[in-house]
Parts: structure tokens; sequence; C-alpha cells
């Protein structure tokens, strides 16, 4: 059976700038696949070469077999995307907007009714549904925007950074009605900066980077890449980070990286033994050290190992 997204060499360049350079995709029915990358990585790119929004440079891509270019018209059928809520009339309630969708693709006025009653109260907006849009909060507005979306019975649905700019309390609802369209059967690509997103919702992920993408695989199976524990280490004020990060290379041959207010250091580290060696070295050095810890990897460490030059673009 065909996937129901794929792609095979992706390209496209704007002017000389080369956006995407080479993207191979093998998304399966029903599955849930996070494209996480920092901003500017090329997932919209990529996102309106699958839905049909951008013709590819170079490659090809079809999504439940029907090629985004020959069969385009057919594509548009199957898909939905989001981010798009400028369909959303700002003057009329939710429910109004819902029930004009819904004639829109066909249904009855009392069918349309009733699916509008009934998606607002699986977008957890009941109460919401009777006032106007343009009164909506930014989380409000994109659980109507994705019940907009579901009105057509997409069999894949792009959701481009669905909840960039959302309250954490918006963004876990918005998460609920994501893991509710999957239950239901919708494949879904979605794209995201945050790492605690893909890692909470991604039945796979890819990490995509400068028009790359850098490495694919289940969260689970990400982590376990990495080997071993992480060691992260908390310097005392005043302590520069940059030398702590080269006596671990010199000392014990390991790729450190600094973070946050660059007081903390990470490092991978194969086996808990060598944490302490290197706990050791550093209060022989005379580094001050305010705490230290030893966990299991997480995306963030997954991250930097893919890329150790880049830095912290990418939000947890
Ligand atoms: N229409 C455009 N014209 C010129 N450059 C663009 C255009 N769209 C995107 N880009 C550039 O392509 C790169 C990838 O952009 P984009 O796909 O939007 O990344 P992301 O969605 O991961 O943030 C960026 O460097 C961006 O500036
Ligand atoms: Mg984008």
């Amino acid at each position: 059976m065909a996937y129901a997204i794929e792609a095979q060499g992706l390209r496209k360049s704007f002017q000389t700038h080369e956006a995407v350079r080479g993207v191979d995709l093998a998304i399966r029915q029903g599955e849930l696949f996070a494209l996480l990358g920092p901003n500017g990585a090329g997932k919209t790119t990529t996102i309106h070469m699958l839905t049909t929004l951008l013709r590819p440079d170079e490659g090809t891509a079809s999504i439940s077999g029907y090629d985004v270019v020959k069969d385009a018209t057919v594509v548009r059928r199957h898909i939905s995307v989001t981010g798009q809520y400028a369909a959303l009339d700002e003057g009329l309630t939710g429910w109004q907007n819902l029930t004009l969708f819904a004639g829109l693709h066909g249904y009855s006025r009392k069918d349309a009714h009733a699916l509008a009653t009934e998606l607002l109260g699986s977008f957890n907006l009941e109460d919401a549904g009777s006032r106007t849009v343009g009164t909506y909060s930014g989380g409000m507005h994109r659980r109507l925007d994705l019940a907009a979306g579901i009105l057509s019975a997409p069999q894949v649905m792009f959701l481009d950074e669905p909840t960039t700019g959302l309250d954490p309390q918006s963004r876990r609802e918005l998460w609920e009605a994501v893991r509710r369209l999957v239950k239901n059967g919708t494949t879904v690509l979605l794209t995201t900066q945050y790492l605690e997103e893909a890692d909470q919702l991604a039945d796979r992920i890819g990490f995509i980077a400068q028009g790359r993408i850098i490495a694919v695989d289940t969260p689970e199976q990400l982590k376990a890449s990495i080997g071993g524990k992480t060691l992260t280490i908390r310097l005392a004020e005043g302590t520069d980070s940059a030398d702590i990060c080269h006596l671990l290379a010199s000392e014990h041959g390991l790729a450190a990286h600094s973070e946050e207010d660059e007081l903390i250091v990470k490092a991978a580290v194969p086996e808990a033994a060598l944490a302490h060696a290197v706990i050791g070295t550093l209060i022989g050095q005379g580094a001050a050290i305010d705490d230290f810890a030893l966990s299991e990897p997480t995306l963030d460490d997954v991250y930097f190992a893919l890329t150790p030059n880049r830095g912290s673009e990418v939000g947890t």
C-alpha cells in the first residue's frame, strides 16, 4: 500500500538560497510524524511542496500515492492544512463558522448544525461556540482552526507549528486535540521547534536542519542512540563554562556543551563510572561546581549530538 506521505529528493531554492536540499520521507497511514527543527530549517517550505502550494525544483512527492504535481487536484481533496485561519470569519461565532464550513463541504443544514455542535464539544469549545471568533484567545483560534480542518474528513493533515506562541495550558489542549485526530486514523505531519512537543506527540521524529533531514526515528530510539547517560553539571557563578568544556575534552575525550545562562555544562558519558572520574577531575582542578546529576538522555541531548556546532536554536 502507498505511504500516506512520501517524498524523494525534494529540493527548493529561493533565488540563490537553498531552503530544502534533498528531503526524503516515508510516513505510514495513521502515523503522527513530527518534523522538528529550528527557525529557517525548511519545515514550511517542505510542507508547502507536500501540500501543492509550491512546486519542487527537484524530487517527487506523493500523498496516498497521488503525485503532488501531476495529481495536485486529487491531493488537495485528501489533505487539510492548518495555520491558515484567515479562513475563519472573525465576525461570526465559532458555531457559525463551523456550520458555514460544513455547508461548503456539502452537509445538509441539519447535519451541519449537528456536526458543528459535536466538533465544538470535542475541541473543548462548547462555551466559546456562541462567541464571535474575534474575541478568541490564540489557543481557541488554533483549536477552531483544527476543527474546521477536519470537517472535510482529510486522510492526511498538515499542522505547521500549531502551538508556536501558545501558553502551556493551550498547548496541552491542542496536543489532546491532535492525539484524538490520530486515534481516529488521520495521518498527521506536524512541524515544531519544541523538542518536548515532538517527544510527547510523535510516533516518529525527523530532525531537520538547514534543509536536510539529519535523523529519523522513534523518540525512544533517538534517545537510545546516544547510548549511556547524560551528565549535567551546574557551575558556580563566575566559572567559565568554555574552560570546563575544554577540560572535559582534553582530560576525558568528552564532547561537552554549555547551556542556558552558560552555567550548565552537559556531556554524554558512556557509563556512570566515567561521570565520577569527570567530577573528580573538575574538583582536582579547583573548578567550582554547585551541583551535578546523571540522567537518561533527552531529545535535547540527541539534538546536540546531531548538531554539535549549532548551539541551542531548538526550544524545549
Ligand atoms: N518565499 C521565500 N523567499 C525567499 N526565501 C524564503 C522564502 N520562504 C522561505 N525562505 C527561506 O528559506 C529558508 C527555509 O524557510 P522555512 O521553510 O520557512 O523554514 P522553517 O519553516 O523551518 O522556519 C529560510 O532561510 C527562509 O528565510
Ligand atoms: Mg515555518
